[in-house]
């Protein structure tokens, strides 16, 4: 494996100095880019760019020719476990990932079998792979997935949700078979992200995108506690190097002790957090990574920078904060912006780590 030639995010998330603040996106490669929208025409849908190594790879470079961006992320999708349990995940266009065979009873979660990474999702193995080299270090890799929370939503709902109805009468009702469906996904999630690490992911990000939706004491059984079960068994190290894990809680705000708390390198932050507050209750034990919210890439370039050097501000001096957005860049963004913010990122923040 080549020298990694750009190191600013694993040291930002190590909290150890560096010249200036790293900064990627959330769903940096996506709609929004006229190149993806063209590799989609040529591979036919999404799934399918997702299942062909090599259009994977492309797509993940995308956003690094445009921008100065400090890593990369595994172009996937978190519903793809779901979809290796055998659950007919497909995508209706306008209306989100759906499920041909959603789990709503107790037998249905006996049924379910844990996938096994290398032989049922190799085809993420093979796209981590594929990166890895094409990337030939020079920036890290971002492997990633779904909390068993949020996974568990889409399959309980059978796709994307308002209210989670569903999910939540199996909570209250039923909780045991809710623990059972959520077991197997800890399973899953686990020995996922330990084969792309192994395959060459040098960072891991769970994104928790639902966890949110829950009250204080659910959180803790429903999605954290889950996430620390996974925390604990992952591998924590890889070709001679830490590999960190990022927990993503949308919503979260309000649980950073308990998520700072549960094994992970670096919690994520959402745009209605208080970035200079959240370190203050946690920026001892975890790195902080966020938070502008991505509707200010609707705003003129002023606006944009007035923002990264707002948040710059209140993370304050010294390492430990990653720049991203709070949330996944919006598909009908001008490219230029999203160029305009990393550009922002180094440059502005190149005083806080004098
Ligand atoms: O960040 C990246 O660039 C990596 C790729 C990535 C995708 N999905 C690609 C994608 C990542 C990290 C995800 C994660 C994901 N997928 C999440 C959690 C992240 C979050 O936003 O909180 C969720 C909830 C999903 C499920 C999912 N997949 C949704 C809700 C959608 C959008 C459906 C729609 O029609 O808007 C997808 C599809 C998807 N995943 C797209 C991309 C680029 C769009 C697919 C397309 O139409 O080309």
């Amino acid at each position: 494996m080549s020298e990694l030639k750009n190191d600013r995010l694993l040291r930002a998330l190590a909290r150890q100095p560096v010249d200036v603040t790293p900064v990627w996106m959330m769903r940096q490669a996506g709609r929004y880019l006229p190149e993806y929208r063209q590799s989609r025409a040529q591979a036919g849908d999404f799934l399918s760019l997702c299942k062909n190594n090599e259009f994977a790879c492309e797509v993940t470079l995308q956003p690094l020719e445009r921008f100065d961006l400090d890593a990369a992320i595994l172009f996937s999708d978190i519903l793809t476990i779901p979809d290796a349990m055998g659950l007919g995940l497909y995508f209706e266009t306008g209306e989100g990932p759906k499920f041909r065979k959603p789990v709503r009873t107790e037998g249905d979660v006996s049924a379910l079998k844990v996938p096994d990474p290398d032989a049922d999702l190799g085809y993420v193995m093979g796209a981590v792979r594929t990166i890895r080299s094409a990337l030939a270090g020079r920036v890290p890799l971002i492997g990633f997935s779904g909390s068993p929370w949020t996974l568990a939503t889409y399959m309980v709902e059978g796709g994307t949700s308002k209210d989670f109805r569903t999910i939540k009468r199996m909570m209250m009702a039923e909780p045991e078979t809710l623990h059972a469906l959520l077991g197997k996904l800890a399973e899953s999630v686990t020995s996922y992200l330990n084969a792309q690490i192994r395959a060459g992911a040098q960072v891991v990000q769970i994104f928790d995108t639902w966890g949110g939706v829950l009250s204080a004491r659910d959180y803790e059984a429903f999605s954290l506690g889950y996430m620390r079960q996974i925390i604990a068994g992952l591998l924590r190290e890889s070709e001679g190097r830490k590999v960190p894990v990022i927990v993503f809680t949308k919503n979260g705000g309000q649980w950073l002790e308990t998520i700072a708390d549960s094994g992970a390198d670096a919690v994520g932050l959402d745009w209605m957090t208080d970035i200079g507050r959240a370190r203050a209750r946690v920026g001892d034990y975890v790195a902080l990574q966020g938070n502008m919210d991505p509707a200010t890439l609707y705003g003129s370039p002023e606006r944009i920078r007035a923002e990264v050097a707002d948040i710059l501000a209140r993370y304050g001096q010294g390492p430990g904060h990653v720049f991203n957005l709070g949330h996944g860049i919006a598909l009908d963004v001008d490219p230029d912006h999203a160029k305009v913010f990393i550009d922002a990122v180094h440059e502005l923040s190149a005083p806080y780590h004098q």
